[in-house]
C-alpha cells in the first residue's frame, strides 16, 4: 500500500469495516484517489483495516461517525509525505447532529430539532435519543448513516 502524499489516512479501523467507512464518508463518490486495505496483519494476532483518501481532510463529525463504527481508530493528516497530525478517534458521550433517529415518529425527524444521543455503551455499541429515548444498536446506526 502506498504512501499518499496529502490527504487522509485512517489506521487501525477495527477489520472488515473499512467499507463502511467507505459508506459513511461517502466515498463511492469522490474524484480523489482512495485506498482500500482490508484485514491486513496488524500486531502479533491482530488485522486491521486501512482507508487513505488524497487531497481530503475530515471534519469534527466525520470523524466522530468513524469513532461510531470504529473506536480505536486513528485519523492521520498528511502533509507532503509526513504525517503532520494524529488523532485517536474519540466517540462523545453525547452524539449531537450527525446521526437522524431511527424512530419514524421521533419530533427530530418532524421539526427543526438538532439530533441528540447519549451513548449507553461504546461496545457493543448502543446509543439513546434523547427526545423519543428509542435506543438505537450498531445497525440501526448504519441503516440512518447509509
Ligand atoms: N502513511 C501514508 N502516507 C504517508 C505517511 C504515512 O499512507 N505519506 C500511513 C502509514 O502507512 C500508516 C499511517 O499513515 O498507515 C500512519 O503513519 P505513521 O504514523 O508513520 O505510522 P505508525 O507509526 O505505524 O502509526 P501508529 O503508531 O499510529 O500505528
Ligand atoms: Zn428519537
Amino acid at each position: 500500500m502506498s504512501a499518499i502524499k496529502d490527504g487522509t489516512v485512517i489506521d487501525h479501523i477495527a477489520a472488515g469495516k473499512a467499507f463502511t467507512v467507505v459508506k459513511i464518508l461517502h466515498l463511492d463518490q469522490t474524484h480523489e484517489t482512495v485506498t482500500i486495505a482490508s484485514n491486513v496483519p496488524s500486531g502479533v494476532t491482530g488485522k486491521k483495516d486501512i482507508v487513505k483518501i488524497e487531497h481530503r481532510v475530515l471534519s469534527p463529525e466525520e470523524v466522530s461517525s468513524i469513532a461510531l463504527i470504529s473506536p480505536n481508530a486513528t485519523v492521520n493528516i498528511i502533509d507532503d509525505y509526513e504525517v503532520v497530525e494524529k488523532h485517536l478517534v474519540e466517540l462523545p458521550d453525547i452524539i449531537e447532529r450527525i446521526l437522524r433517529c431511527s424512530n419514524p415518529l421521533c419530533i427530530t425527524n418532524h421539526e427543526e430539532v438538532r439530533t441528540r444521543f447519549k451513548v449507553e455503551t461504546k461496545a457493543p455499541l448502543a446509543i439513546r435519543c434523547h427526545y423519543c429515548e428509542r435506543s438505537m444498536k450498531e445497525k440501526d446506526v448504519l441503516r440512518v448513516l447509509g
